[in-house]
């Protein structure tokens, strides 16, 4: 019996793993091979509480961070066991053959934002490039033994959800090879660690647009909760290169980089001055609301600039190497000698697909995992946390369906038409759903502009839309509905309306949709069971 894995990036691979390592078998459907994965572009690193820089740093501390950072609106369960696990993650990556840095012969961590502790592990600024492809390599041993049964450009273009005994359950998957358009069905269980709503902001995102967020929004449709769909996150210093945003990685500001702005003809370094502490590595949503304040409100026009000019030559070739280049080929400047002008740009979801700590959905037999769940991350998610996230997440979900009855196995094919499937999006639609959800879900925003945006969906939601593209406009409306009904500022939802935070709000924001109507509840925080703090 084949377990399905939607998405062979880092959450996918993880889980096909896992579940390998088990001894069970399962099917990896990708559109794209996981060289092409979104978890290849991560840059920074992961972190993990191993202390291997003598700074007295405990798997405590990364936990209180994780949870500060994502002000306090994680489940602290589960960050509880991402963070106590991560030791364990990195040594298992060690013995998979990943060159992480090390110094005096032990793995090198470096400083990240919201840490105050150096903890991030990395391999160059090409960390997922590098942990991608020995992921994919120890795959392939499960694949020669026909444990690991690979699907690559196919896609899934259904997932059976249906109600039994009051109850949703998953019944299978559906995908269709994308060149021959052959088309297949796997009953049983499935993960799905399809990645985020990069899809939704074309052009405004750091991430891969091919992970389009189709399959959250098919399976909203059909009853699937979505939590804290309005949590964004903005990376503080991106650049618009080759129709997309360039990442300039947290690990420049990590190793001294350092963002100005021009006031009175003088730089000002805006971030070191309003925050002595932590300065430029303040939390991903202070460092972006910032950058937008320096730019609207201190009057210091719109140009702001990450100074690396500071960072020391053997820094650059031992740790940033592939930074450089990167800057230089796209940009065409090299940062060693001068300021690069940044400004923020979308680059994760911490919302997503509802799940418990063990990853499991609202339906039975469907898990979610990486980043097209909601997990780990609350208002806000720190850098180093996100490839953890998708490992770790990976591992839960796939040892939570190991534990599972198993179904009686299905034949893998079942037919071959598979012609009348769309996997597209007109342009038309794509750059107004875009248009109109930007408007709205800013760095800062307030009831007016949200407002506004949802009236604008309404007028879209009028017009003459295929089933895909109706799904796509309700995960939106939910973004912005979760925006609009959400009237405090905590993490990644800043609103100038409300700019304070409001504890009534410390819960997580629940979607579902019913009857062509979008419900928005809200879940309490659990608190952190007996025994695990
Ligand atoms: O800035 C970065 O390298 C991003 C890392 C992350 O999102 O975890």
């Amino acid at each position: 019996m084949y377990i399905s894995i939607i998405g062979a990036g880092l959450a996918g691979l993880s889980a096909a793993l896992t579940l390998a390592e088990r001894g069970i078998p399962c099917a990896l459907i990708s559109s794209q091979g996981s060289e092409r994965a979104q978890s290849v572009l991560a840059e920074g690193g992961i972190n993990a509480a191993l202390d291997n820089m003598g700074e007295d740093d405990t798997t405590a501390e990364h936990f209180a961070d994780t949870m500060k950072g994502g002000a306090d609106l994680a489940d602290p369960n589960a960050v509880k066991g991402l963070t106590d696990a991560a030791p364990d993650i990195i040594r298992r990556l060690e013995g998979y053959g990943v060159p992480f840095h090390r110094e005096n012969g032990r793995i090198a961590q470096r400083n990240f934002g919201g840490q105050k502790k150096k903890r991030t592990v990395f391999a160059k600024s090409s960390t997922g490039k590098i942990v991608m492809s020995a992921l994919t390599d120890e795959v392939r041993k499960y694949e020669a033994m026909g444990l690991v049964k690979r699907f690559c450009h196919h896609e899934a273009v259904d997932i059976d959800i249906a109600e039994r005994d009051g109850r949703l359950v998953c019944g299978g998957v559906t995908f269709i090879d994308i060149y021959t358009g052959r088309k297949y069905h796997l009953d049983g269980r499935v993960i799905l660690a399809s990645g985020g709503l990069n899809g939704f902001f074309p052009g405004h995102t750091t991430g891969t647009v091919p992970n389009t967020g189709r399959l959250t929004a098919l399976l909203f449709s059909k009853g699937i909760e979505i939590a804290d769909p309005e949590f964004i996150q903005y990376h503080p210093t991106t650049v618009s290169a080759c129709g997309k945003r360039l990442l300039i990685s947290e690990a420049a500001r990590g190793e001294g980089g350092r963002l100005f702005v021009m006031r009175g003809g003088e730089r000002w370094y805006f971030m070191r001055d309003k925050y002595p502490e932590m300065g430029d590595l303040m939390p991903r949503d202070v460092v972006s609301r910032e950058i937008w304040n320096v730019t609207h409100n201190d009057g210091c026009g719109d140009e702001v600039y990450l100074d690396l000019t500071v960072i020391p030559a053997d820094t650059w070739q031992n740790k940033l190497s592939d930074m450089r280049e990167e800057i230089r080929y796209q940009l065409g400047i090299d940062p060693v000698n001068e300021p690069v002008k940044i400004s923020p740009g979308i680059h994760f979801f911490m919302g997503g697909i509802c799940v418990d700590k063990c990853h499991r959905t609202n339906a039975d037999g469907l898990y979610a995992a990486g980043e097209c769940a909601c997990q780990y991350h609350g208002a806000n998610r720190l850098g180093g946390n996100s490839m953890l996230g998708a490992l770790y997440g990976g591992l839960c979900a796939a040892d939570g369906l190991a534990g599972e009855d198993v179904l009686p196995p299905e034949p893998l094919e079942t037919g071959s038409d598979g012609g009348e499937v769309t996997t597209g999006f007109p342009d038309g639609f794509d750059g107004k759903l875009c248009d109109i959800l930007l408007s709205g879900l800013g760095i800062v925003r307030d009831e007016k502009t949200m407002q506004a945006a949802v009236d604008r969906l309404g007028v879209l939601e009028r017009e003459d839309l295929d089933d895909t593209q109706r799904q796509r406009l309700y995960l939106g409306k939910a973004m912005l509905m979760g925006a609009l009904l959400r009237k405090e500022s905590r993490g990644a939802h800043f609103r100038s309306d409300y700019p304070e935070r409001d504890e009534n709000y410390r819960k997580m924001t629940v979607a579902k949709y019913k009857d062509g109507g979008i419900d928005i509840t809200y879940r309490d925080i659990p608190e952190l069971e007996k025994g695990e703090a």
